[in-house]
């Protein structure tokens, strides 16, 4: 082969056709990687290395890609903060919305308000834009479908994630380990490679020139799936099913769900094939904020009981935990106990990812030039 023949990354044959483009590399990545055996790493550095750093210089470094110094993170906050104004018009459309739709179906409304309100069509801006303006979108959304009461007035210049618990106003909730908890949750989920449903999703709207705001709807409504984002929101449901925290109790409930082929949530992935480093932190976590209650106790016990049932069968590629066999009891014991948010909550963290993918790939990549309409080759059949 010639010296300057292009390398060949990736044979596909007929046995790789509609296997949903599993490990087709299609483009590159900036802002993240994610391997088998270590899992997800921001800009070259471990999630492990930055689940304890300011929320904002995280969002930073996947933005600028690298991390900032003092000056420039305080810079940063106040430019986020200035750019978080909603205009009342969204939030007075979220009062009409049925009750009876998902919190996920009020998010995609939300945005397209958002974008419909504020687009500036300039990807930079409205990346930064809707990233300062969704908390407030988010938190509106928990206050009106749930109840609450009406929402509760943004005060940005408190910090994202301190602002967001602000405007939650968690009835009976406790303030200080809410923010603890969702500090880190904020870190963990927002970006995991370039070819995730919802990223790849957001990505390829935004290759036909769509705003970020419509192309972040397609992006959420990619999470919104239970085989993606709204695992979460199942995953806590399934550990509520065990009914035990009891380890013999929890193997006899694998090992039954298994011989009549139910699912065992939060546990393997399309890519990972250890632990998810997302779920390590946040077992570590829950034995900080909530060591005694009985379904993180269940969640941590199914940690081994389940990787050891599971490992039984050859078959099964990755049988250890993923972000979502946790996640759910840390937000059901700090308050946040209705299940269905879950996904939401895992939007409002990934749109900082997918919305410095959608910038780099508009802006950044191919000098500048940016990534064509995605438009990949399907074989016509049975016609
Ligand atoms: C994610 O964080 O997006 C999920 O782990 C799914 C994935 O990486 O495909």
């Amino acid at each position: 082969m010639s010296e300057d023949a292009p390398k060949v990354l990736f044979e596909i044959t007929e046995k790789h056709l509609n296997t949903g483009l599993r490990a087709f590399p299609v483009g590159t990545c900036w802002t993240s990687k994610v391997d088998p055996m270590e899992g997800v790493s921001y800009v070259g550095r471990s999630v492990k290395d930055l689940a304890k750093l300011e929320p904002e210089a995280v969002v930073f470094l996947l933005h600028n890609k690298h991390l900032p110094s003092d000056e420039e993170l305080a810079a940063f906050k106040a430019d986020l903060a200035s750019r978080a104004t909603v205009d009342p018009a969204v939030i007075n459309f979220l009062k009409g919305l049925p009750k009876q739709g998902h919190p996920m179906e009020w998010f995609l409304a939300g945005l397209n308000l958002l974008g419909m309100t504020g687009k500036t069509n300039d990807f930079q801006e409205d990346a930064l834009n809707l990233l300062a303006r969704t908390p407030e979108v988010i938190a509106a959304i928990f206050r009106i479908r749930s109840g609450w009461g009406e929402p509760i007035a943004s005060q940005p210049e408190l910090g994202l994630v301190e602002n967001f618990v602000h405007m939650l106003g968690v009835p009976g909730g406790d303030t200080e380990a809410l923010t603890k908890l969702l500090r880190t949750f904020y870190i963990l989920h927002m970006d995991h490679g370039g070819g995730n449903l919802s990223t790849f999703s957001g990505k390829a709207v935004a290759s036909g020139l769509a705003d970020i705001y419509a192309s972040m709807g397609a992006a959420m409504a990619g999470l919104y799936g239970p085989r993606h984002g709204r695992a979460n929101q199942d995953c806590l449901n399934f550990v509520k099913t065990v009914g035990s925290s009891d380890p013999a109790d929890i193997e006899r409930f694998i090992r039954d769900a298994l011989a009549n082929k139910r699912l065992i949530y939060g546990f393997g992935h399309a890519v990972l094939r250890a632990e998810d480093p997302r779920a390590t932190i946040q077992y570590a976590l829950g034995e900080e904020i909530c060591p005694n209650d009985d379904l993180f106790r269940t969640a941590a016990n199914m940690r081994t009981v389940a990787v050891k049932v599971l490992q039984e069968n050859p078959k099964i590629a990755n049988p250890y935990p993923n972000v979502d066999a946790v996640s759910g009891t840390l937000l059901n014991a700090s308050g946040l106990t209705d299940s269905d948010y879950y996904t939401l909550l895992f939007g409002w963290s990934r749109v900082v990812g997918i919305s410095a993918q959608i910038v780099d790939e508009r802006l950044n990549f191919r000098g500048g030039k940016g990534v064509a309409i995605y438009r990949c080759k399907f074989i016509a059949e049975n016609q």
